[in-house]
């Protein structure tokens, strides 16, 4: 079927959303605990989903002068955060609200307000290995004679879940694991589920997360920058289960105001010499970045974003020799409560230097909460939509992340704003809505 015909169909073809949507969450440290209390809370109106765009955001439809700009969720069939049930994995034992109340993003009062919900959420234990986490020991790991083994107690964990909720979406909220590279074993599904067997040493715990949600036929979504479903195989494994994927990273707070300023810088052909990027912060995400084996996989996945949006090879003069920096120091006072810096180095008319100071004094987990809660949503959407859930990628998701997926040999799309084009023109294009080109000239016309 043609992507026209596609969204010819428009919303008939969409599976409703009945019943409930369970998400599991491997990984149930800072930004899962700041979801799951926040959508409670939102639920209970003590306070509004503020950054979340299947819950605040609008959709202008037709012409300007139409007047038709629905919420969003009042236009595509999201799912209702009533209907949303939450489970997970960690290598900490105890309950959500204790790990809540460790990682100290939410205030003790409106945490005390929803204990019991938060109480009677306990991490099941986690598949885990030390070598992919270094700065962590587990308390609450599976065991098994090999990791098939531990991913198919997984697959037990997910059967389970189904028998309690009517669909479900994953979403990997673990810390971000030590970089490597693709290898022979994630070439192919066949390798891939070989080297299962053979416990390889390059298959990663949140490969087995992922493994077993996409055999199970759920999406799975990537918070952390590792590689994870990033591989042939486990694309492979998502097309064949119409159980979609998408990219990896979270696009939070440096990089979203990197992924603003330098598309401005290109529209208006401004030159940059240099972007030094500096961050604080003092959470256990923090404590397990300050590992160097850990920090690449961040580091690789906050470096790509502006080569992809400068061009270099096709704008030498204004970006052919950038001095790109990033760092990130672990600073416990701070906790969750992130600073991050940008000194910009640009040049204008005739090569006179300007400088740009960008200090963004942050919340972590406050701004990763509502991406989460609609990669979920979403994720839920693409797999009732028949045009979409087939495709493996879904590259408008790109919004979401630093390090966005697309089809091999295409490159991702990194300007936030022409991401956002991209998502409502998805949402409309599967309404069987026109897309919004911003042409205007019919405004004009006789
Ligand atoms: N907060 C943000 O703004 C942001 C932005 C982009 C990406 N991220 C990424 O999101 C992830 C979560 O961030 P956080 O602040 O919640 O970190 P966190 O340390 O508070 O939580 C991560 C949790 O994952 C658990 N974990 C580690 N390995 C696991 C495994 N194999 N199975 C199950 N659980 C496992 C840890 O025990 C911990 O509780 C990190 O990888 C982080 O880099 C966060």
């Amino acid at each position: 079927m043609s992507t026209d015909q596609a969204g010819a169909q428009g919303a008939a073809s969409i599976t409703p959303h009945q019943g409930k949507l369970g998400i599991m969450i491997p990984g149930m440290g800072a930004v899962a605990t700041t979801l799951i209390a926040g959508v409670e809370a939102v639920r209970r109106g003590f306070a509004k989903p503020i950054g979340s765009m299947t819950q605040m955001g609008t959709i202008r439809l037709g012409k300007r002068t139409d007047d038709r700009t629905p919420l969003i969720k009042d236009f595509a069939p999201i799912a209702p955060l009533d209907d949303l049930v939450f489970t997970g994995w960690d290598i900490f034992g105890g309950n959500l609200y204790d790990a809540a109340k460790t990682a100290a993003v939410l205030d003790r009062d409106q945490l005390e307000s929803m204990r019991p919900f938060l109480e009677s959420i306990q991490p099941m234990p986690a598949a885990f290995e030390e070598r992919y986490v270094k700065r962590l020991t587990a308390k609450n790991k599976k065991a098994g004679k090999n990791k098939c083994d531990l991913a198919n107690q997984i697959r037990n964990d997910i059967a389970e879940f189904k028998t309690k909720t009517d669909r479900q979406v994953m979403i990997w909220c673990g810390s971000t694991e030590i970089y490597h590279e693709p290898k022979a074993v994630h070439q192919t599904l066949a390798a891939f589920e070989k080297g299962l067997v053979d416990d390889d040493p390059d298959i990663a715990p949140s490969m087995l997360y992922a493994w077993a949600c996409l055999k199970e036929g759920i999406p799975f979504a990537n918070g952390a920058p590792n590689l994870t479903v990033d591989i042939p195989a486990l694309n492979e494994l998502s097309r064949a289960m119409n159980a979609p994927i998408c990219g990896k990273d979270f696009k939070t707070g440096q990089t979203f105001i990197k992924t603003v300023l330098a598309p401005a810088f290109k529209a208006r052909q401004l030159g940059v010499s240099g972007w030094y990027s500096t961050n604080i912060l003092g959470n256990r995400d923090g404590e397990v970045l300050d590992d160097p084996d850990n920090f690449k996989t961040k580091e690789v996945s906050k470096l790509g974003v502006l080569e992809h949006i400068f061009q270099p090879e096709k704008n030498p003069d204004l970006y052919g020799d950038i001095f790109h920096k990033v760092r990130i120091n672990y600073y416990p006072p701070r906790g969750d409560n992130k600073e991050g810096w940008d000194n910009i180095d640009i040049f204008g008319w005739l090569g006179y230097p300007m400088q740009i100071k960008v200090d963004f004094l942050c919340r972590d987990s406050i701004l990763a909460a509502p991406l989460a809660l609609d990669l979920c949503l979403f994720m839920d959407l693409a797999a009732r939509t028949p045009s979409l859930r087939g495709l493996g990628i879904q590259e408008w998701l790109s919004f979401y992340f630093k390090d966005p997926d697309s089809a091999p040999g295409v490159y991702p799309e990194h300007d936030l704003f022409i991401q956002s084009m991209k998502l409502k023109n998805t949402l409309r294009h599967i309404m069987g809505e026109d897309l919004i080109t911003h042409l205007g000239l019919d405004y004009y016309g006789e």
